[in-house]
């Protein structure tokens, strides 16, 4: 451990507005800094950076702290690696021992690939076969000093050239094999790459962990377009993004990342201005993945190829981004092209434009592709693309906007607009529309809105947290306490008239499992039993009718805490209660969907639960809204 001396001599020489400044855009405040939180998603900054007491809080969600609990929130990182890489960057050396042992562990390995990249680079540009592979890249629009940017290289045709230089320069054999440069067999060590255009694989310090390599010899013949390092100890595909070292500081000026799928699509983004682009390797993205973009942007604007493989990978990487609650957009190419191919057609310029200009938000592109190559004529086919549309239709709630998909529908399956739109009310109505209508909450006037609720708990929601999107737990603070008052308001209410009752039943209806089971019964009795027979309210009659014992000690307890509540009597408060046993209820939903999925051990499931848990989580957010008109 580092002494508590040495700790504070890190977080003194540690300039907490540059460190904060790496991941989030900080404008000056007075003598703060203030920026969008990093740990939650908001519109408007409350995350505030103090040079003067080195620390970064975010007041909206409580996130942040001084430098060292700062960057082991963003990072993802101990608390012993944290210390270890200010000290590095303050430049204080702490004793042998405090350094961080897995980094170390790993730096071998690093150096290795990094020697690699320099010598394929060497090979690239200063050898005949460089000059034909420069060629070749010429041809594909990358000139030297892009090749030079992304220190792209060449593989040499001998047998084991990199082994040779790797061993020349001491390192050991078992470590060149660890990290997937060579491989064995009966007569000894040889490259695992040969004649291949070296596409590094870069990581967020700048070390290479991998590579990508291309055959550029003319056909393929058989062999595999690209060979991409295996898994290694630092090479993991599914946490690993293509030139995230590079763009880092655009996503964060531009507040918004491009996924591509392919590096020379990155590449052809890169040099038509759009920096801000990254693919994974060759592989479908990870949740690990969106989690580490989402510490960058909260924008995502995925671009990957037009053809079908594309479109599928598409879906499915809304689905991820979605679950981590970012902003979506998407961009279809023309013809099926991949963006590199768009550029060597049309020119940087113009894919640019085209680019910027046909940026669609995801229930636009799930809609247009789910009508896409496909058999509509076969009639099973076209219900399911019928059933796929209803099912994203019933999740957005402007009525114009599902119009027009309806529509459009029509349009392409060849029926009428009307047959349609019955067939999208009934699937409404048999599927849970969580947009179902709330009773209408008449805006303020003159009247007072009484301080209500009195429950001093909070929702903590799930996708707040610091690991960036994921759910840890759910929290219901002092949830007994708010659930009990509004159930009991309405037992007031209900008291009040049969009118009232019957109104506040209907509306009960899809919300019942919101109340306590104890309330549920004595609902039922005031209803079923006692409204049932009698018009009027009578509380002697009432408690006649109440045979069970405990029953009857809930409602005393009831009728007592009603006595205690001085709130007036207003429709306002009233429909605040019906809605509130909505929310009670879609929190309950929530939870038990957060708790699944902290269980789930299938990434699909996961995401498909996490959604669910989102799609809750705005339906609550838009009841609360209702709410505080
Ligand atoms: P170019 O043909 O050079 O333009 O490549 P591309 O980016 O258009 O490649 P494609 O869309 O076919 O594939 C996208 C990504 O998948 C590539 O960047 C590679 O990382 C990976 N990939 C493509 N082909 C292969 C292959 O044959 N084997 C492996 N392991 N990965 C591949
Ligand atoms: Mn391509």
């Amino acid at each position: 451990m580092a002494s508590k001396q040495d700790i504070e001599r890190i977080i003194e020489a540690t300039d907490i507005v540059a460190l904060v400044s790496k991941y989030v855009k900080l404008e000056k405040n007075g003598k703060n800094y203030k920026g969008l939180c990093p740990f939650h998603n908001e519109d408007t900054p409350s995350f505030i950076v103090s040079p003067d007491k080195k620390l970064a809080h975010c007041f909206g969600c409580g996130g942040g702290g001084n430098p060292i609990k700062f960057l082991m929130q963003i990072e993802n990182i101990d608390y012993q690696e944290a210390v270890a890489r200010l000290a590095k960057d303050a430049g204080i050396d702490i004793k042998s021992g405090y350094q961080d042992n897995k980094n170390k562990s790993l730096a071998k390995y690093y150096k290795i690939m990094n020697i690699a990249t320099s010598f394929y680079s060497k090979n690239i540009q200063n050898t005949k076969d460089g000059l034909e592979a420069q060629e070749y890249l010429n041809k594909r629009g990358l000139d030297l000093d892009l090749i030079n940017t992304f220190k792209i290289g060449l593989s040499p045709q001998a047998g084991s050239t990199i082994y040779e230089v790797l061993k020349d320069m001491n390192q050991l054999e078992l470590d060149m094999f660890d990290v997937g440069l060579v491989d064995k067999n009966v007569s000894g060590y040889y490259d695992m790459f040969h004649d291949r255009i070296m596409f590094p694989i870069i990581n967020e310090n700048g070390d290479t962990v991998g590579f990508s390599a291309r055959w550029y010899k003319g056909e393929l013949k058989g062999q595999p377009k690209y060979i991409n390092t295996r898994e290694t100890v630092i090479f993991k595909k599914g946490e690993i993004l293509y030139n995230l070292n590079l763009a880092k500081g655009d996503i964060l000026k531009k507040k918004r990342f491009i996924l591509h799928e392919g590096q020379m699509d990155v590449i052809a983004s890169y040099r038509s201005d759009l920096k801000e682009a990254i693919c994974t390797m060759g592989t479908a993205l990870t949740m690990e993945q969106a989690r580490l973009l989402k510490k960058y942007a909260s924008h995502v604007i995925i671009c990957y190829d037009a053809d079908s493989a594309g479109i599928k990978a598409s879906r499915k990487a809304i689905g991820i981004f979605k679950a981590m609650g970012m902003q979506i957009h998407l961009v279809l190419l023309p013809d099926k092209m991949d963006p590199d191919e768009y550029v060597m057609k049309y020119g940087s310029e113009a894919y640019k434009d085209y680019f910027e200009n046909n940026m669609v938000d995801s229930t636009r592109y799930l809609f247009e592709t789910s009508l896409m190559h496909k058999n509509l004529n076969d009639s099973e086919v076209c219900e399911a693309t019928k059933a796929e549309i209803f099912e994203l239709l019933n999740s957005i709630r402007s009525a114009t906007e599902i119009e027009e998909y309806l529509k459009k529908t029509a349009e392409v399956i060849g029926c009428s607009f009307e047959a349609i739109s019955d067939d999208f009310t009934r699937y409404a109505r048999n599927h849970t529309a969580l947009t179902k209508e709330e009773p209408s909450y008449p805006s303020g006037g003159d009247f007072a809105y009484p301080e209500y609720p009195p429950y001093q708990g909070e929702f903590v929601p799930p996708y707040d947290d610091i690991n960036g999107g994921m759910v840890p737990e759910l929290i219901l603070v002092n949830k007994k306490q708010w659930n009990s008052i509004c159930e009991l308001r309405l037992f007031r209410y209900a008291r009040s008239s049969k009118q009232e009752a019957l109104y506040i039943n209907r509306v009960l209806e899809d919300r019942m499992e919101a109340m306590s089971p104890d309330s549920q019964r004595l609902w039922l009795a005031l209803v079923d039993n006692y409204y049932a027979n009698y018009d009027e309210f009578d509380e002697g009659l009432f408690l006649k009718i109440i045979k069970e014992a405990d029953l009857l000690t809930y409602y005393c307890d009831v009728i007592e805490a009603l006595n205690g509540d001085k709130t007036p009597y207003s429709e306002d408060d009233r429909n605040e209660c019906l809605i509130k046993l909505k929310e009670i209820k879609y929190y309950k939903l929530m939870k038990s969907l957060v708790e699944k999925t902290n269980l789930s051990e299938n990434d699909d499931e996961k995401i498909k639960l996490v959604t669910q848990v989102w799609n809750l989580k705005r339906k609550i957010d838009e009841l609360k809204k209702a709410r505080r008109k």
